[in-house]
């Protein structure tokens, strides 16, 4: 049984927990879209874990962890972050394959977002400054450079060809301060001793992985909103979180994908710019990103923070065909005198139920409230859905009822054992 792990909101949903959560059952975790603009935070026994490029799964001895080539590389990045893990006592060796067809991500792609950024004054989208955007540019105009070119080592072959065309178009665009092709191919040289050894045929890799019986975690970066196709759209990321990208981004058949599994908050959150119906610019939101510690795990950049809008959720069980629902951080309400649910909204006359795809009339929306008790006793930790307190156990009720899917998952803490897997759900299934 594979099952892909994605986030069903605008990301930092808390998707590093729930697959570090769920790795011990999936010999093999798969990355398939995105790069290092993802920030997954993952505590173990106290202990802090940022990973950006690398999936969650790689905190669990003996587990395989793909990089497939639907991911934007920076070697800086992968290399700062498989050191980063190593001063922790983690190894990858042997443990981490990136595959030949990912697209590379390269200085200048980082210099050409803050550029973009800039230009667009205003109406920029906040980005994470990381290249990201530009090197999928490059990626779909056909003059990206993947990780598998850098096995070219002539010094005058397509490789070092389409390193001098790249810069030269930069150089072109940016005007001053020249970057110098030969020291980006130098650099390239320098990066592949070690990226070599990682190098694969990833889709080669997963599906004979698949076919002798192992279990594979398809692990989505980002948000179904943050999509490039199916999120708030120009406010969203360059590449497709969605389910879809786990067959796109890992070159698997979408029978290999077996169940999907949303992650999402018990409230909203976004970081960036782009429409937060829910937003609350008030006390309430301010609490939420305080309780909640929503600041950015890549950026540092406080969160946005709102209810629960179980019109983008029901959207995203829609475009993802969600079998169910991580819920995360239940905890962050504890305490709350009432908690509220988006369950359509108001646009001028028009009583909306589902996601406009009209970016202007999405901003224009006013949430529909439905208003709980919230409840006293908190929530942190607890391990059983019947040791919930009733309000909470009423409000995940709702949730799902709203969202139109189960929430078979509830995490109460950031540690590990901080969960409730729901002892009726599929979740409990995927866990045997
Ligand atoms: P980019 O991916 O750096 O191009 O940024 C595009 C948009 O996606 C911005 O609004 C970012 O804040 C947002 N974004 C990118 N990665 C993440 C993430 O991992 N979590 C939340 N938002 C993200």
């Amino acid at each position: 049984m594979n099952l892909c792990v994605l986030g069903a909101q605008w990301g930092d949903e808390g998707k590093g927990k729930i697959v570090d959560l769920l790795t011990p059952h999936f010999p093999l975790v798969a990355r398939y879209q995105g790069g290092h603009n993802a920030g997954h935070t993952v505590y173990v026994g106290g202990r802090k874990f940022v990973l950006h490029l690398i999936p969650s799964g790689i905190l669990h001895a003996g587990v395989i962890c793909l990089i497939g080539n639907g991911v934007v590389v920076d070697p800086h990045a992968l290399f700062a972050e498989v050191d980063e893990l190593k001063a922790l006592g983690i190894d990858i060796t042997g443990r981490l394959l990136v595959s030949d067809k990912a697209h590379l991500i390269l200085p200048y792609h980082r210099e050409l977002d803050i550029l973009s950024e800039a230009r667009r004054g205003e109406r920029k989208i906040g980005t994470t400054s990381r290249g990201i955007g530009p090197a999928y540019e490059d990626k779909i105009g056909r003059r990206g450079i993947r990780v598998g070119d850098l096995a070219d080592t002539s010094p005058d072959g397509p490789f070092v060809s389409a390193v001098r065309e790249n810069v030269e178009a930069r150089n072109r665009l940016v005007g001053n301060n020249e970057m110098k092709w030969a020291d980006v191919v130098a650099d390239l040289r320098t990066m592949w001793v070690r990226l070599q050894p990682l190098v694969a045929d990833v889709s080669l890799y997963v599906n004979q992985a698949m076919a002798a019986g192992k279990r594979v975690m398809f692990e989505g970066a980002q948000g179904t909103l943050l999509d490039i196709d199916h999120g708030t759209y120009p406010f969203v990321t360059s590449s497709n979180g969605t389910a879809g990208g786990a067959c796109t981004g890992l070159g698997v058949g979408p029978r290999a994908v077996h169940a999907v599994l949303g992650v999402t908050k018990a409230y909203t959150t976004r970081v960036g710019e782009g429409p937060l119906p829910t937003e609350l610019l008030d006390a309430t939101g301010e609490r939420l990103r305080e309780s909640g510690n929503e600041f950015g795990a890549s950026t540092g950049r406080p969160r946005r923070c709102g209810w629960y809008d179980a019109v983008a959720v029901r959207y995203a069980a829609r475009v993802n065909g969600l079998d169910a629902l991580a819920l995360t951080k239940l905890d962050v309400l504890d305490g709350f005198s009432e908690v509220k649910i988006c369950t359509a909204y108001r646009c001028g006359s028009e009583t909306l139920t589902e996601m406009p795809s009209d970016l202007a009339k999405l901003a224009a929306c006013v949430p529909i409230y439905e208003t709980m008790p919230g409840w006293d006793r908190p929530t942190m930790g607890v391990t059983k859905f019947g040791d919930l307190p009733e309000g909470a156990r009423n409000y995940i009720k709702r949730l799902e009822q709203v969202s139109g899917v189960p929430a078979a998952i509830i995490s109460t803490g950031s540690e590990r054992d901080h969960t409730i897997v729901r002892d009726d759900s599929v979740a409990a299934a995927w866990l045997k």
